[in-house]
């Protein structure tokens, strides 16, 4: 497990539910990384020693801070005590931010960039909306979001909106930048896993768009591992080669948070 390398304040804290909550730190100085990157975040415990788990960073590569969304897992060894973090809490990170879910892994020549994402695997993407390569890149960015209920998924909103006021990149997502968010457990405009919307075609045809073309496609995914698996049978089947930053494909993911 990475040690603990810097030791950094709580700057805000916001809860969206029971479940779900979102932190700030200070950013280490000269801490770097790449949209779609993670790092280790932890706590010392009463006992002296860190509780550490991967974090996917959830602001753009230039904010001053380092934002992190979070699930609370009842009894998890981590989670239980982070969401009970203040401002001022002493919170540790790893040495470095590290990853395969980034632009890099990708091959160049792709119009649409999908970003798949379930529950707290929406983070990365966050990142991601707001690099403005992200919009040099592609002309158009869909960023997908499945939850249980229709509360777990305002952080999605919130990001949204975000990157539409950013500064740097504000009018390209504006114009570039579509929310397809979906629930699989209440009513909602859009119901289903997002295998399911993509098996059906559903998702196409709400967006307007054809289906997944290997020239023309690129996508992100980042979830459980399962979802990892079956999004994987799904956009193999479409022809897309699974990418890292060292040999880029069409399709990258994340594995770093799925035990
Ligand atoms: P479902 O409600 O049908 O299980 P979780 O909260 O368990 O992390 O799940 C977040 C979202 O991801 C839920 O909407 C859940 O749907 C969905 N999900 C769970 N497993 C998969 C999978 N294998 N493929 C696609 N979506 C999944």
């Amino acid at each position: 497990m990475a040690r603990p390398a810097h030791r950094v304040p709580v700057t805000s804290v916001h809860h969206y539910s029971d479940s779900y909550f979102k932190f700030r730190v200070n950013r280490p100085e000269g801490l770097r990384f790449s949209s779609g990157q993670f790092i280790m975040v932890g706590l010392t415990k009463e006992d002296g020693s860190p509780v550490m788990r991967a974090y996917s960073i959830a602001c753009p590569y230039w904010d001053e801070e380092l934002e992190f969304y979070s699930i609370v897992v009842p009894d998890g060894e981590l989670t239980s005590r982070l969401c009970m973090v203040q401002t001022g809490s002493e919170i540790l990170l790893s040495e470095k931010a590290v990853g395969t879910l980034t632009l890099a892994g990708l091959k160049p020549g792709g119009k649409r960039l999908y970003l798949l994402s379930t529950g707290t695997g929406i983070a990365p993407f966050a990142s991601v909306i707001r690099d403005d390569q992200t919009y040099e890149q592609f002309d158009e960015v869909i960023l997908t979001h499945t939850c249980r209920r229709v509360e777990d998924l305002s952080y999605g909103y919130d990001i949204v909106l975000a990157a539409k006021a950013c500064p740097l990149v504000g009018e390209q997502a504006s114009a570039k930048l579509r929310h397809y968010p979906s629930v699989t457990r209440e009513p909602f405009e859009t119901e289903g896993r997002i295998t399911t919307l993509l098996e059906s075609g559903q998702l196409f045809d709400d967006l307007g768009l054809p289906g997944l073309d290997p020239e023309e496609d690129r996508v992100m995914i980042c979830g459980s591992l399962e979802m990892l698996h079956d999004l994987q049978v799904i956009v193999e089947g479409a022809g897309l080669g699974r990418g890292t930053p060292r040999s880029a494909g069409e399709y990258v993911w994340e594995k770093a948070f799925t035990g």
